[in-house]
């Protein structure tokens, strides 16, 4: 039976663990200067060698050759743990083991010493999956560790583990692997298994792995059933059908140049591949997303999850498109992912959001101005004038407008959990920074303006950034976002995130706000500030 290419180049030893230097480097210190530590946890992406590197963890403080502070894995103990034959090493998935009795299970074999080795080794793997009962009872066990035991917990997801297991644990964050070490990895792997190979290919795979090192070996072992002893840059891709990273490219590219032409006909690839178009939506949304993300950030590297080099082409492909035009074509797309939902069919939707994107801005202007000639019809109708004299806006009954502005002003004191958010706000971001939450953290930093309602603190997001509404919404999200503040400000308080414009609609309905609100929606506000402050002088 075929064995999967990363099964069998499981990495077997700390140097053959790629990309990870700043942590096998570490552990490797810790088994010299015996100075092992009772619970670790390892985070990052996917396929990075967190698996992987626990089990050389366990093997290395067990090992009776120890060589070089790496396991020798010839040893009774390095076999027998290797085979599986030997319980010291345990693993368990959290996944399909998430239940407190699980967890209770293992709290009572925590009680036996190791049966061989030096240490009992429990490798708890996607630990975020652990219920919170279950997460409970493996706290009463890391805070009191028997001497023989060592938890290694890992996870893709950092952020969902409770901050009394993480406080008890060694952090250390798995990176993304480089595409040119993917590249190398691979090349020595088909020497090995005496394949010939075009550099462009496996650079197109390493290209399309996203940093995660299983992911690239998956995709180089579909090529090598495909295409026996000889790899082509052509095989990789059609073998990744359209859907590869330079399909996204390709597809911005003309969206970007507004050629609906070869948009479209992209698109038809992309079906007859059989590829799944709500897949293709969410990815090219990403896409436009790490745009955006390239224009307004510094951090670029820090945000984006994918390797340096596809953050660089994406950094040179954003100077070819401006922010706004990125927001517009966001907001179009998130639309469409949304009625995707209940449609029966959902390629025309894609079709037509496609023609629509590829629309120059212009033109959707003219439509606009259609729209401000029927408003400056409304305003005339429901009596906003704009004077000759001044050029402000008077309303008719002018009179009773000092008095309703004064009532306003009360209305806007704040309240009090506000003013303490406001305060603590640079450091809540600067938590989720930490905790490398970049792309949360991003969005939040947008944002300076809050409602509370009741118990509830309302987020308000300018209308242009409806896709960061609907990004924070999500329910994991929004619990992230009410864990940090609770942990920064001790407020127990839920969050909600709304646009600007949806509160004020449903709050401000007095006849002066209306008129100016239109008065916005035919001249842009910045003509309405200019001509205030004419007047002033
Ligand atoms: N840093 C690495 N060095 C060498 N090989 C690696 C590395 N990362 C992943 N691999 C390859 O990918 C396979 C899977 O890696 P591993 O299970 O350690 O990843 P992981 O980080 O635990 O992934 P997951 O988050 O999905 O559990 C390994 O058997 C190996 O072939
Ligand atoms: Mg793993
Ligand atoms: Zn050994």
């Amino acid at each position: 039976m075929h064995k999967a290419l990363y099964r069998v180049y499981r990495p077997l030893k700390f140097e053959d663990v790629i990309g990870q230097e700043h942590i096998t480097k570490t552990l490797k210190n810790q088994i010299d200067n015996n100075n092992i530590a009772h619970a670790y946890l390892f985070s990052g992406t996917r396929g990075t060698g967190k698996t992987s590197t626990a089990k050389i963890f366990a093997r290395a403080v067990n090992c009776m050759n120890l060589n070089n502070h790496e396991p020798c894995n010839e040893c009774e103990i390095c076999k027998g743990i290797l085979s599986d034959s030997i319980m010291d090493v345990v693993e368990i998935d959290a996944a399909s083991n998430n239940g407190v009795d699980d967890i209770r299970e293992l709290r009572e074999n925590v009680k036996y010493p190791p049966t061989k080795g030096k240490y009992k080794v429990y490798i708890i793997d996607e630990v975020h999956m652990l219920s919170q009962g279950a997460f409970n009872a493996l706290l009463k066990t890391l805070e009191e560790p028997p001497y023989y035991i060592i938890f290694i917990l890992a996870t893709t997801e950092a952020h969902k583990i409770p901050a009394t297991i993480l406080s008890r644990c060694q952090k250390y964050d798995f990176k993304r692997v480089k595409v040119d070490d993917i590249v190398l990895r691979m090349k020595k792997i088909c020497n090995d298994l005496d394949i010939e190979v075009e550099e462009k290919a496996l650079n197109l795979i390493a290209r399309n792995a996203g940093g995660a090192l299983r992911d690239a070996l998956s995709i180089l072992d579909q090529c090598v059933s495909y295409s026996e002893n000889e790899i082509k840059y052509s095989d990789v891709v059609n073998l990744l059908g359209t859907v590869n990273i330079d399909f996204l490219f390709d597809m911005s590219k003309y969206i970007i140049e507004e050629d609906t032409k070869h948009a479209l006909e992209l698109l038809n690839e992309l079906i007859i591949c059989g590829k799944d178009i709500k897949q293709f939506l969410t990815d090219l949304i990403d896409h436009f997303r790490n745009l955006m993300v390239c224009k307004v950030s510094h951090e670029v590297y820090e945000i984006i999850n994918l390797p340096i080099e596809t953050i660089d082409l994406l950094k040179n492909q954003s100077e070819s498109v401006d922010l706004n035009n990125i927001i517009r074509i966001i907001n179009l797309l998130s639309d469409t992912q949304n009625n995707i939902k209940y449609a029966s069919n959902s390629r025309i939707l894609v079709e037509i959001a496609i023609m629509k994107l590829s629309e120059p801005a212009l033109k959707l202007d003219e439509k606009s101005i259609l729209n401000r000639i029927q408003n400056i019809e409304n305003i005339i109708k429901n009596g906003v004038s704009i004077s000759k004299n001044d050029n402000t806006i008077n309303n008719k009954n002018d009179t009773s407008k000092k008095n309703e502005n004064h009532a306003k002003e009360i209305k806007k004191i704040k309240n009090p959990d506000i003013i303490e958010i406001e305060k603590a706000w640079p450091e809540i971001l600067e938590y989720m920074k930490n905790d490398k939450q970049m792309s949360i953290q991003a969005m939040l930093k947008e944002i300076n303006d809050f409602e509370m309602d009741q118990n509830t603190l309302i987020i308000l997001v300018e209308d242009k950034f409806k896709f960061i509404k609907d990004r924070l919404n999500r329910d994991n999200e929004k619990l992230y976002i009410k864990s940090v503040i609770n942990n920064i400000t001790d407020q127990n308080i839920n969050v909600r995130i709304e646009l600007k414009s949806d509160m004020t609609t449903s709050q401000t309905n007095d006849q002066e706000d209306e008129g100016m609100r239109i008065l916005e929606n035919v001249f842009p506000k910045e003509m309405i500030q200019v001509k205030d402050s004419i007047k002033e002088t």
